[in-house]
């Protein structure tokens, strides 16, 4: 199964996916983990990528297509995958339409993931995640159980990301109403677009997402 979750910066795409990944194990391909591990590595890409990221630009489709178009040849991605902030233009979806059509696999679905501008500064404002295995937290709205440390790997280390401020957070929405939201036509048109209600708390948003897909096998 070929999944994309489509949302606002702080929508919830993240961690969802975690979810699903550890619930169904369809791997999730999160662009925005890809180019922070790159920037964090002191790779090429990272380096061209830091400014952008930072300022809440989009970094260029060339990139990130370059990044997915090699990570979906690796083994994991054979049963099917999930696409957490991919694509985030139409050059991008189109791009994923040819590789996706060269490898004769189809995209079973997009989830609209819908959320209030309001609501997702809060979202981003309170969110960190473990410094070690990545699972995601928020001040108010998703505690450890324990105080201070990972319910998933039990570290104590945990990181707030360089965007997650409030100028930052700004741009990032910008970006997506003039960048990503004109994917909503686009996957419309191809009859594949379906809308959940994000705003939800977040075990009903996985119930919704949970009944998109139970719909399609
Ligand atoms: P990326 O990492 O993709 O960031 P984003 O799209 O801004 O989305 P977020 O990760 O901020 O939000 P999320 O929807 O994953 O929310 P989360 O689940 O964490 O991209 C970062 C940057 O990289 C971009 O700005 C760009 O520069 C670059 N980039 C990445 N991909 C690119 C691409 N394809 N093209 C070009 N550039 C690209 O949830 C947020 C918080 O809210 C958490 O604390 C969570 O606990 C909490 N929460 C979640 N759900 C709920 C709920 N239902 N109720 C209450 N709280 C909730
Ligand atoms: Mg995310
Ligand atoms: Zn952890």
């Amino acid at each position: 199964m070929i999944i994309i979750l489509l949302g606002p910066p702080g929508a919830g795409k993240g961690t969802q996916a975690q979810k699903i990944e550890a619930a169904q194990g369809l791997v999730q391909l999160s662009t925005g983990d890809m180019l922070r591990a790159a920037v964090a590595a002191g790779t090429e890409v990272g380096k061209q990528a830091k400014d952008f990221m930072e300022a809440g630009k989009l970094v260029t489709d060339e990139i990130v297509v370059g990044i997915i178009a090699d990570r979906i040849e690796e083994d994991d991605c054979r049963e099917g995958f999930l696409l957490d902030g991919f694509p985030r233009t139409v050059a991008q979806a189109e791009a994923l339409d040819n590789m996706l059509d060269h490898k004769s696999l189809k995209l079973d679905v997009v989830i609209e993931m819908k959320v209030d501008d309001g609501a997702l500064v809060n979202r981003i404002i309170g969110r960190y995640n473990c410094g070690n295995c990545n699972q995601g937290y928020h001040d108010e709205n998703l505690k450890p159980k324990v105080d201070g440390v990972c319910d998933n790997c039990g570290s104590t280390n945990f990181k707030r990301r360089a965007d997650d401020n409030r100028e930052t957070v700004s741009s990032r929405l910008e970006s997506y109403h003039a960048q990503t939201a004109p994917l909503l036509p686009y996957y419309e048109a191809k009859g594949i677009l379906k809308m959940i209600d994000g705003m939800a708390d977040i075990d009903d948003v996985s119930a919704q997402i949970k009944d998109v897909l139970g719909a399609l096998a």
